[in-house]
């Protein structure tokens, strides 16, 4: 295309948005006017911030070129680190794409800033399809990155060819897989799991559970799917008499209603009469339980041997719904916690820590929420960074899968992330930065009955459950099946590079912490 074409083609752009109308569509075989609509130069939005975005030297090659060359001394800097990991912890941000933590750095200033596990040394890909799925679950995802093999969808530590919601298959042993939260157990280090979510969902369940459902959380829902004579034994029960959740020393979440018969209390859903809080209780005058924020800071640890806290019914409240007065704590200062807690055994622990709500704020097409609970996640990771040291313990930090999750439409630099971008559809009405390609939202954006889009800038009006525009209507959002990054520190982090299979990741942490159980050992090298 000659220059004056394009320009005359940006101003003929500039006018037609100004007025807020789309230009009628390229014919299919002009390539000129298909190329120069794919990237328009498209005028900034009043409601942006772009005409106060000071570019603070960005618009110099010196600022690109020096920050080039820092990053490669930062490089140069960095040794192999080929120590003994005496201490794993594994941070699983619940449905954390990439597309969820790119646009979450505009909450902490913009693009240019770096979460803190994302000034990790090194970061692959991981892989997340499931045995029969190309887009996978959280239970599934639980059963790889936590007992190193791939799953059926909706199952839990069991191996793969383990059917959904199969009854008998969960019953036989010989289907167990077990996770690196045994392994480490057996290799006489403590082990815990904390999330935000309910204990008993999906994610913490990999931990410490098989099963063939992942919504077998109490002994109710496992009798509906398997009769009442069932031998099954449901999520909750496994965490608190399990071969694995009876050893764990710290376990921290939501879900209480599944510990509890509903005749002993009003939101219990068990049936079967008992109180398993009770229960873990009476196993040992030194198994603490606490259940609200003030109750975990007044714990005194060092008379304790083991730790549950459970702070909800169901699952956490979204951070953006309590305030500094709630009784819940947030996932920081239950990392902190776990870590101060589990540092007392000198062979070292495992411990699995779960931001669980940025899945479930996805879900609803709640976009605040889950960036807002992407910087929680965050700052969980930062804390567990300054207590430990890369001498002798290695963070991982990875999702488990994405979401149907879309940022685009050209935001300009500055750009209000929860606005309207640039980008003007063929009807006319504004487009959003942030949207989903489908979910419970589609109706509150498109009026079915006069079949056109409403102007989505009239309905999201910066509510903290404000749902952003999904493109086709479904109960839920769905997660998606892109690859997740994952981010490494510390010993053998280095093994962490490239793009691999999800069940891969405890394979290089036992690896890491010579945890022999794994399927990997170490090397005399790192004996
Ligand atoms: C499950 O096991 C029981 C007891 O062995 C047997 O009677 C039943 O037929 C099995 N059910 C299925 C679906 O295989
Ligand atoms: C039971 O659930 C309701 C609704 O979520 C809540 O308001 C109430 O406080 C709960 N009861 C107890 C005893 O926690
Ligand atoms: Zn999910």
């Amino acid at each position: 295309m000659t220059l004056t074409r394009r320009a005359l083609l940006s101003a003929t752009l500039a006018f037609v948005l100004s007025a807020t109308l789309a230009l009628p569509p390229c014919d299919r075989d002009d390539e000129d006017c298909r190329d120069s609509r794919m990237h328009p130069d498209l005028p900034a939005l009043p409601q942006g911030r772009a005409e106060l975005r000071k570019y603070d030297g960005e618009d110099t090659n010196d600022y690109w070129l020096d920050q080039g060359k820092e990053f490669i001394k930062m490089k140069f800097a960095e040794t192999l680190n080929t120590k003994k990991a005496k201490n794993v912890i594994l941070f699983l941000g619940d449905g954390m794409g990439v597309t969820t933590h790119s646009a979450a750095r505009n909450l902490i200033g913009g693009e240019e800033k770096y979460f803190s596990f994302e000034k990790f040394p090194y970061t692959g890909l991981s892989k997340t399809y499931s045995i029969d799925r190309t887009v996978p679950d959280s239970a599934n995802t639980a059963t790889a990155y936590l007992c190193g093999v791939k799953a059926m969808y909706g199952t839990i530590g069991l191996s793969g060819g383990v059917e959904r919601e199969d009854c008998n298959a969960t019953l036989s042993a010989q289907n167990q897989v077990f996770s690196i939260a045994k392994w480490a157990m057996d290799a006489g280090k403590s082990a815990g799991v904390v999330t935000t979510t309910r204990i008993t969902h999906a994610s913490p369940a990999g931990v410490y559970a098989h099963i063939a459902e992942r919504d077998w959380e109490d002994d109710s829902e496992v009798k509906a799917s398997c009769g009442a004579e069932t031998q099954v034994q449901d999520i909750a029960y496994q965490l608190i008499h399990g071969e694995v959740g009876s050893k764990l020393s710290l376990m921290m979440g939501g879900g209480k209603r599944h510990f509890v018969d509903s005749k002993l209390y009003a939101n219990g859903t068990r049936s079967d009469g008992r109180n398993l809080i009770d229960e873990y209780q009476k196993l040992s005058a030194k198994n603490a339980f606490v259940e609200s924020r003030t109750e975990l800071n007044n714990l005194n640890l060092e008379e304790v041997e083991r730790v549950l806290g459970i702070f909800s019914d169901t699952h956490l409240k979204y951070h953006l719904e309590t305030d500094a007065n709630s009784l819940q704590p947030t996932l920081e200062e239950m990392t902190r916690k776990a870590i101060e807690f589990l540092s007392r055994n000198e062979k070292g622990y495992f411990i699995f820590i779960e931001g669980g709500r940025i899945d479930t704020a996805h879900h609803d097409t709640y976009a605040r929420l889950a960036l807002d609970e992407t910087v929680e996640f965050s700052k969980a990771v930062a804390a567990a960074r300054e207590l430990t040291s890369e001498d002798d313990t290695l963070i991982v930090v990875t999702a488990d899968h994405s979401h149907s999750f879309s940022y685009s439409g050209y935001p300009y630099r500055g750009n209000y992330i929860f606005g309207r971008a640039p980008a003007t559809p063929v009807d006319s009405k504004p487009y959003m930065t942030l949207s989903y390609a489908n979910g419970p939202s589609y109706e509150t954006f498109y009026d079915t009955v006069n079949k056109v889009r409403r102007d989505p800038t009239t309905i999201i009006t910066g509510d903290i459950h404000d749902e952003f525009p999904a493109t086709a209507p479904l109960d839920y959002e769905t997660h998606g099946g892109d690859d997740v990054a994952v981010f490494a520190l510390g010993p053998w982090s280095h093994l962490f590079t490239g793009v691999y299979e999800q069940n891969t990741i405890p394979h290089m942490m036992a690896y890491s912490s010579c945890l022999s159980d794994g399927l990997t050992s170490c090397s005399s090298s790192n004996a």
